[in-house]
């Protein structure tokens, strides 16, 4: 059997070290491809030197020209500028607009049955982007933020209670960005409420850090911003996608039909609770939320279609 053929878009930090978790899985082939075709050679390159200690028999392949990425399975767009400190995400949505615009043009014309993954920033918008420069169906295409968000707030709540991440279930929803909705009443410490670990206090700390957990580390770094978990929560996608597990996990998704109606948000892509696996986006859950956690989803919402409106789409 062919192996599956993964492209992974941008051989920055988030590109290469997916690239590497995902060759370490021996998950499919990859193309790791950048308009510095140098860096995306010399990361592959470097990668496969590193298969015969770590094992794995997956090809990395760098290159800068889109024909050698036809007919890939999934592509993942990591390309666009990084924000520095004290810039939001929202201030790259024209500079990495006509990164995703032309990166989705790409796609459409190599690999016209591909998954698409997005991670450039703002996330949400540039999500919508690549959909409506594809022109590929809603269930194929969809961002990567909900699982990293989640992903944070899971962290820093096994941080603050001391028990170990691995019992905690912890959601987030809509928009990747400082208004994101962190769910209180879904989020659980070994299927137990959490606030039964945390009190109102400490849960509400947990989830300004979470919201602001992307800046934190921005500000940290000065020159970039996270890729450790940023790739470990593509890899999860991929993994659900090409291993069909049905796995639920939060995702930016286009919200139309009845869940864009129960959403409120129909015609924009923002992070919702989905099935996720052969089929890409298999399902969409609608989630009853208390009154305040509507009230910041509305305002998240909100946010996301602000930006969506300026797109020139
Ligand atoms: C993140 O959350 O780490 C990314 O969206 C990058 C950023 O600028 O925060």
């Amino acid at each position: 059997m062919d192996r599956k053929k993964i492209t992974i878009v941008g051989a920055g930090n988030i590109g290469a070290t997916l690239a590497l978790l995902l060759a370490r899985r021996e998950t499919a082939d990859i193309t790791l491809i950048d308009i510095n075709e140098g860096v995306a050679k010399g990361k592959a390159l470097d990668i496969m030197e590193a298969s015969p200690i770590l094992g794995f028999n997956a090809h990395v392949h760098g290159t800068g020209d889109y024909a050698e990425t036809a007919g890939s399975d999934v592509v993942i767009i990591t390309a666009g500028f990084p924000r520095k400190p004290g810039m939001s995400r929202d201030d790259l949505l024209f500079k990495n607009f006509e990164v995703v615009k032309s990166v989705s043009e790409q796609i459409k014309k190599y690999s016209p049955d591909a998954f698409v993954i997005v991670v450039t920033n703002p996330l949400d918008a540039m999500t919508y982007t690549a959909l409506k420069v594809t022109g590929f169906p809603k269930n194929k295409v969809m961002g990567m933020a909900g699982v990293l968000d989640s992903a944070r707030f899971a962290y820093f709540i096994s941080e603050k209670t001391g028990i170990s991440v691995e019992n905690i279930n912890a959601f987030v929803i809509g928009g990747h960005g400082d208004d994101m909705v962190p769910l209180r009443k879904f989020t659980t410490v070994a299927g137990m409420p959490v606030t039964k670990f945390l009190s109102k206090e400490e849960l509400e700390e947990v989830i300004q850090r979470t919201r602001f957990g992307g800046g934190e580390i921005v500000r940290l770094l000065k020159t970039g911003s996270a890729f450790y978990a940023p790739a470990a929560s593509i890899l999860e996608m991929v993994l659900a996608i090409l291993w069909n597990k049905r796995k639920i996990l939060s995702a930016s998704v286009y919200l139309d039909g009845e869940a864009g109606e129960y959403y409120g948000a129909s015609g924009l892509c923002v992070g919702v609770p989905i099935i996720l696996g052969k089929e890409g986006v298999e399902e969409i859950i609608k989630l009853d939320l208390t009154d305040e956690e509507w009230a910041d989803w509305r305002k998240s919402v909100e946010s996301v279609k602000r930006l969506v409106e300026k797109l020139p789409l």
